[in-house]
């Protein structure tokens, strides 16, 4: 059976094209390379054995896109990745955000309806909730006013599929992630954040490791037991699990509806000083850090209601706090190693 992986060779993309070879899935990537390495091809088959094939192109290409289906005729299912994720850079470009995320998700479905590929997986995420009313925040819960265009291609791509698969022969499950950290045990493939990484666990390593000069640590005024804000952070190889699992579930047939949704999160919650504590814990080192004002836009506790996910996927995430840290401070030894 033949996966198409959009964003094969981004973080959660390329853990997940893993987790999928080693579950008997034969892979074809498609990615821009626009935040990604093409050099990850090569550690994937370093990991696996298998290589991918692989294709270079953007997806909010209608031509390029067409093309691409027109010759490959056995894909049996998508997990679509590829899209742009910076909060802060889709605040200042707005529509590259709308036009990339929005239109390679059009052209994605229009050639499902018309290829009849009847299976995606979409990478949707916890920002839809905002700052939920109750905790922890279950698929039910109510979606939010977006905080960012980037969020709200995240609200409107859930939108778009809801009403495909409505009107078309097309089934779809979306993932709404929390907070994916860490790296695979091989200390291969990881996070690789271009220039100043937005996310705190690369910028935590990023620090110990010499890169950065301290951490700011955004705001410790929160209404939470140290005052810094609490996520429900997961670690990408149990995230990719999970990608897998969503992915057999609908080549098997297994799903109850056409359109369903699962939040992935582990259930518990970090604050940032929690998270820093792990981190000093598992590497020895003394994080340097300050607290700073609050960052716009972030909300103050989220984490995941995992029930629907356990019960019905059968999958739970696995990995503590200590093991996301340990495996992302690794990778970014490894990451040193190299240059
Ligand atoms: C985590 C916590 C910050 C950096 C983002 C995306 C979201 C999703 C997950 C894709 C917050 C604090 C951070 C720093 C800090 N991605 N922080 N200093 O904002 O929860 O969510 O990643 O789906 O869409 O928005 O993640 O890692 O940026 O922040 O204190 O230098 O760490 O305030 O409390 P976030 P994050």
């Amino acid at each position: 059976m033949k996966i198409l992986v959009t964003g094969g060779t981004g973080y959660i993309g390329s853990h997940t094209v893993v987790e999928l070879q080693a579950k008997g899935f034969d892979v074809i990537i498609v990615d821009d390379l626009s935040n990604s390495h093409i050099t990850v091809l090569d550690k994937i088959e370093e990991i696996s054995s298998i290589r991918p094939e692989f294709e270079q192109f953007n997806l909010a290409d209608v031509t390029k896109t067409k093309e691409f289906f027109n010759r490959h005729h056995n894909i049996m299912g998508i997990i679509h990745f590829a899209a742009h994720k910076a909060v802060g850079e889709s605040v200042e470009n707005p529509l590259m955000y709308y036009q990339n995320n929005i239109f390679s998700l059009i052209n994605i479905m229009q050639n499902m309806k018309d290829k009849n590929i009847q299976n995606l997986v979409f990478s949707s995420s916890c920002t839809v909730y905002g700052q939920p009313a109750e905790l922890p925040v279950s698929e039910n819960s109510p979606i939010q006013k977006a905080l960012s265009p980037y969020g709200n291609t995240k609200q409107i791509a859930e939108d778009i599929i809801q009403d495909t698969c409505k009107a078309y022969d097309t089934n779809a499950v979306m993932l709404r992630y929390f907070n994916p950290i860490g790296a695979h045990k091989s200390a291969l493939i990881g996070e690789l954040p271009l220039g100043v990484p937005n996310n705190l666990v690369p910028f935590i390593t990023q620090t110990a490791i010499g890169i950065r000069k301290q951490l700011s640590v955004f705001g410790d005024n929160y209404n939470t037991a140290d005052g810094t804000a609490i996520r429900d952070y997961i670690h990408v190889v149990d995230l990719a699990q999970a990608h897998v699992v969503a992915i057999d579930r609908m080549v098997n047939k297994k799903q109850k509806k056409k359109v369903e949704i699962f939040n992935l999160g582990t259930g518990n919650g970090f604050s940032v000083l929690e998270v820093i504590r792990s981190f000093e814990k598992v590497s020895g080192e003394k994080l340097n850090y300050k607290i700073v004002n609050r960052r716009e836009g972030d909300v103050e506790q989220v984490y995941a209601d995992t029930k629907f996910a356990n019960d019905e996927l059968g999958w739970k995430a696995k990995k503590t706090l200590d093991n996301m840290m340990e495996s992302a401070w690794n990778w970014e030894l490894a990451l040193k190693e190299k240059i």
